[in-house]
């Protein structure tokens, strides 16, 4: 009786496709949907440090009370030093305010709702991004777009996204994504950084970074280079931290939201308003996977799992490098070198979307309708089936 007016809502576009592949019987067919890291044999299995450190911590995982609103004060001094960098986080960790939260996606909300209330209503998000962006920030207020890349040149454009950026309104808070963009990864340089960073503080734009893939990049340090420029520039920001896929935690929901206050007084009040967002949403966040993130980050095992975000990082390169060189076998004429510089997870090949319609249709090869891939869904076993697919579609 009360729900007799609710209508259908839409499948989601990336966990939508997901189920589509799952109740698929095909047996070659393959998954390239969902920004989940897969190993040679395409399993999403623990890293061998998060496996030590849930050992490690089965007594203290024992405590059954609450944590507080904004979490666990040593996962958080661990991530803080993780992305900003010890020296920098040591300097400025007394004005930055951070939140443990449910994942990343908790923390871009949590963000979005401050943002709302003591901000502004205006959100923008890079044309394209990662769908779940838009989604969010409707919750909260309006979302516009501003250009990021060249569909022509199938490359980052500065000079499109300062304009887009010129063209905001003041205390607009735009989302930035750290280091291997969702969903075309290309990233922006070090120099290109620095002219986002002044372009932001000139027009009075509030920077919200998406950092969700620290070290599958360039590497750990390099991958938050961004963030760091930023907070050393003293730029007030916003980041959004998620340790779902450098700790290979994804179901455990273990995220950060850090703030970038001017000093002291500033991130107190700021986190005050903070922590009642949280109350009011999950009142506290679980704890289980922040101790094994703390175990791995205060201890020994520390060098371990940078080896381990290392070797997957090697793989998805390796993946991709082997995709381009296959691809340009299969489809002579046709360059894919532009795949080379893509970083992280993700791939931007230029498809149509009934070209994507005919790769699921066909050849069970699944993939979002942007034409993004997750190389790392490919091995040595599934690489020539998805670049027959490709080559037929782009004929
Ligand atoms: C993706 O873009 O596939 C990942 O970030 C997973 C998700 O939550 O959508």
């Amino acid at each position: 009786m009360f729900y007799e007016e609710v209508p259908e809502g839409p499948p989601d576009p990336i966990f939508g496709l997901s189920d589509a592949f799952n109740a698929d019987v095909r047996v070659n067919k393959v998954n390239l949907v969902i920004g989940i890291y897969k190993n040679e044999r395409l399993e999403s299995e623990l890293l061998s440090t998060v496996r030590a450190a849930k050992q490690a911590i089965l007594e203290e995982d024992g405590a059954a009370d609450y944590l507080p609103i904004d979490g666990s004060k040593a996962f958080l001094e661990q991530v803080g030093g993780l992305l900003f960098g010890e020296a920098l986080w040591g300097a400025s960790k007394g004005r930055i305010y951070a939140a443990q939260t449910v994942g990343g996606t908790s923390a871009l909300r949590i963000g979005a709702e401050f943002c709302s209330a003591f901000v502004g209503k205006k959100f923008a998000v890079s044309n394209p991004t990662w769908p779940n962006h838009r989604q969010v920030f409707e919750k909260t207020g309006v979302v516009e777009t501003y250009s990021y890349y060249s569909q022509r040149e199938r490359r980052f454009d500065l000079s499109a996204m300062l304009s887009g950026l010129k063209a905001l309104e003041p205390k607009t808070v735009v989302l930035l994504q750290g280091a291997c963009h969702n969903p075309t990864g290309c990233d922006p340089t070090a120099d290109e950084w620095a002219e986002i960073a002044k372009t932001m503080r000139e027009r009075q734009l509030m920077p919200f970074f998406d950092v969700a893939y620290q070290g599958f990049g360039r590497g750990i340090e390099e991958d938050a280079a961004q963030v760091r420029h930023f907070t050393k520039e003293g730029l007030e920001c916003l980041v959004a931290y998620s340790c779902s896929k450098n700790f290979s935690l994804y179901c455990q929901r273990v995220g950060v939201l850090f703030a970038v206050a001017p000093d002291a007084a500033v991130k107190q009040r700021v986190g005050s308003q903070i922590k009642r967002v949280i109350r009011t949403s999950y009142s506290n966040p679980p704890a289980h996977g922040a101790r094994i993130v703390q175990h791995i980050l205060g201890g020994p095992m520390r060098r371990d799992w940078r080896r381990e975000v290392d070797a997957m990082r090697g793989r998805i390169s390796e993946m991709r490098n082997e995709l381009v060189r296959k691809l340009a076998l299969r489809c002579r004429g046709k360059n894919f070198d532009y795949l080379l510089p893509h970083q992280g997870m993700f791939s931007f090949i230029d498809l149509e979307k009934r070209q994507v319609a005919r790769l699921i249709e066909e050849f069970g090869i699944y993939l979002p309708d942007s034409g993004r891939i997750n190389v790392a869904g490919l091995n040595s076993k599934n690489i020539d089936d998805v670049v027959e697919g490709l080559g037929s579609v782009l004929e």
